[in-house]
């Protein structure tokens, strides 16, 4: 049967373009239709459910100040200055009127909190927020704090002050006495003005000392409305993409710049006051970037996250410190016979997690509210760890855990990139090793993108699989600004994992780096989905991405171009899957050329195809264009209606374009 693809549309649209090539080579072909074969029939390999997943780490204030909603800075007076973020204003203050007490010997995890001591005059204590705080209109917003009060006598207003000032939210609080007991209080205000640099202030009258921990304002529509919970609007991008997993909580977090600052889940859960904050490590990391407001209070801990990948339907997959902290910057190690504790705390979060109600963490996990268990099926051991001492540090952890847990597969570090002298090492041993999974980063330039799409063409089939734990386009090594999510980046990403879903047999898993930045407050550049403290935008990185996760299909077919696979030929990357469960079928093409290409695309098979697709096309004319707040959708997916008859198909491919294109199979 002949089929034939007419989209006028598509005709219409086509315009002669003229740009410059930045990574991309200026090519100029004759017009002429390449003839892509697609076996529509014949699965040559199983993509896993969850392929294609997302890489969450606190950086750029992705978790505190970002998809954390608390919206008070420092809120247990715990950072190295312990007033950062507050202020006193009054007309004068009075000498010892508000002390910062530390009670260490009794509380260990949250040892510091603010005595105010009042005698006579009115005055305020404001909070600045993280780079502001996000207030909407007509939102409610609720206050709590942790107090005790020996004597009552102290009145609270608590107000919501917009950037210039101006009161856009009130109310009072009178807080009882409670002896020596700390006890908590609330109360709700509701905003008559949006603002998205809004600050928090407490306005103390009357007499009375009282003391003050734990102040804390969230916003009432938190995702899924839970209690001091996550933002609504951040997690709903996530949502969109329908990952497969989410990797956290990073990163180089989890390595720590010493051991004694690595990232330990066990002081990640129960009550907020309880979880024993840390400065965050990008809050020095960039000398040129210097983030001293930068802490992890751990308000989105470990529960959080387990709840989080339940929530959108994803595999948690956890990254656990394997004894060894950042070999950029300590490079300190637990010795080898004092690494149990490292490999104690593997095991209970597997218990943690998937263990009966019965067991010590299965038990907790319950009293969280969790009685269920979160079916974790993998974990990580280290982040970018390298060089023997890995390899002597994993071999614990994995004998320890594989004779427990032999179900759960273990993902192993092949370092900090994918090629040279510490890739080789590691990727070695642990193929020798058998490993489940071998974590490759890639932070690259476009070209090597490009030059890359083949890369696991030749990779051995039946050893460890692969999960590009981490990866995006770097146009140069620079990680502070000169990088941008531009359309260039994207569509060269989007040419890799063309590659990548052609080996869906070996890369199992994939997820780009990192995934949230904060346009007032980030690290690293670029990042998949800005915010600020109200907003949020996908980049053209982030459509790439959703793209593919949303169109992920169950099984590899072929497409070639005379017998070969399609990965450059004229600036053009392709893959093909079907999808079993829709019964579709589903082509991914890469066009990096600055022309337009046309495509016969032949469907080789005994399968019917029904008379109506479509294509969802992403594409731009200038391979600098970026997405914004003002722009989000720059460049963004457009869906065009296709019409078919018989099995062939004539594509018109836009220059510096991607384009998905779904056809239903008929039964
Ligand atoms: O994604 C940002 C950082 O890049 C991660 O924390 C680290 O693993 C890598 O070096």
């Amino acid at each position: 049967m002949k089929l034939n693809l007419l989209n006028k549309r598509v005709l219409c649209l086509m315009l002669a373009y003229s740009t410059i090539g930045l990574g991309f080579s200026n090519q100029s072909f004759a017009q002429v239709a390449k003839t892509f074969i697609v076996k529509t029939d014949k699965s040559i390999a199983k993509v896993e459910s969850n392929m294609w997943g997302v890489f969450f780490e606190d950086i750029n204030f992705g978790a505190d100040g970002g998809i954390y909603a608390e919206l008070i800075k420092n809120r247990s007076f715990e950072f190295i200055k312990p007033l950062m973020g507050w202020s006193i204003h009054r007309n004068r203050q009075k000498e010892g009127e508000v002390l910062v007490v530390n009670r260490k010997e009794v509380n260990e995890a949250n040892p510091r909190y603010l005595q105010v001591q009042r005698q006579t005059d009115d005055f305020e204590l404001i909070n600045e927020g993280f780079k502001g705080i996000g207030v909407k209109k007509g939102l409610r917003y609720d206050f709590s704090m942790m107090y005790r009060q020996p004597i009552p006598g102290v009145k609270m207003v608590l107000l919501l002050k917009a950037a210039n000032n101006k009161v856009i939210a009130q109310t009072t609080l009178t807080p009882l006495q409670t002896g020596n007991n700390w006890q908590k209080q609330s109360a709700s205000i509701t905003a008559t003005e949006t603002d998205p640099k809004a600050k928090f202030s407490i306005i103390f009258q009357g007499k009375g000392n009282i003391d003050l921990d734990m102040i804390s304002l969230f916003p009432e529509d938190t995702w899924k409305n839970r209690p001091q919970g996550l933002r609504a609007d951040m997690v709903q991008m996530l949502a969109d993409m329908k990952p497969g997993f989410i990797r956290f909580p990073g990163g180089c977090i989890v390595e720590g710049t010493d051991l004694a600052n690595r990232y330990q889940w066990k002081n990640t859960i129960g009550p907020i006051e309880s979880r024993k904050m840390l400065m965050n490590r990008w809050n020095v990391e960039f000398a040129h970037r210097p983030a001293p407001d930068y802490y992890q209070s751990f308000g989105l801990g470990f529960f959080e996250y387990f709840q989080l990948a339940e929530d959108i339907g994803s595999d948690a997959l956890p990254i656990l410190n394997c004894g060894m902290a950042c070999q950029f910057n300590t490079g300190e190690v637990a010795a080898l016979d004092e690494l149990d504790p490292y490999v104690q705390d593997a095991l209970d979060l597997i218990e943690f997690a998937n263990g009966d109600i019965n067991t010590k963490w299965g038990k907790k996990r319950a009293e969280l509210g969790h009685p269920k268990p979160f079916n974790l099926k993998m974990l990580g051991i280290g982040n970018e760890n390298w060089g023997p001492q890995y390899l002597e540090r994993l071999a614990i952890f994995t004998k320890a855990i594989k004779a427990k847990y032999p179900e759960i597969k273990l993902i192993n570090s092949s370092g900090t990139g994918p090629e040279g002298d510490r890739f080789e090492l590691l990727n070695t041993a642990l193929r020798t090793a058998n490993a489940d999974f071998i974590d490759e980063h890639y932070y690259k330039p476009a070209d090597w993108f490009l030059k890359n799409a083949g890369r696991y063409d030749s990779y051995p089939r039946n050893e460890s699989k692969v999960f590009v734990g981490e990866y995006a386009v770097h146009a140069d090594s620079k990680i502070i600004g000169s990088n941008r999510n531009n359309w260039e980046s994207a569509l060269a990403a989007a040419a890799l994992m063309t590659g990548l879903e052609r080996n869906a047999d070996i890369v199992q898993m994939a997820s780009y780096a990192p995934l949230f930045a904060h346009v007032d407050a980030w690290q690293w550049a670029p990042d998949m989905i800005w915010v600020d403290n109200l907003k949020v935008y996908g980049t053209p990185d982030y459509y790439v991405q959703k793209l593919f996760s949303t169109n992920k299909g169950t099984d590899v077919v072929s497409i070639t171009n005379d017998a070969k696979n399609i990965i450059g030929q004229d600036g053009l990357y392709a893959s093909a899957v079907t999808d079993k469960t829709t019964n579709e079928l589903i082509i991914k093409i890469a066009n990096t050329a600055n022309q337009t290409q046309t495509i016969d695309l032949a469907l080789d098979g005994k399968k019917k195809i029904k008379s109506k697709g479509f294509i969802d096309e992403l594409e731009n004319s200038n391979l600098n264009q970026l997405n914004s707040f003002d722009a989000p959708q720059a460049v963004g997916p457009k869906r065009i209606d296709i019409s078919l008859k018989g099995k062939k198909l004539n594509l018109v491919l836009k220059p510096y374009s991607f384009n998905v294109i779904r056809i239903p199979f008929n039964s």
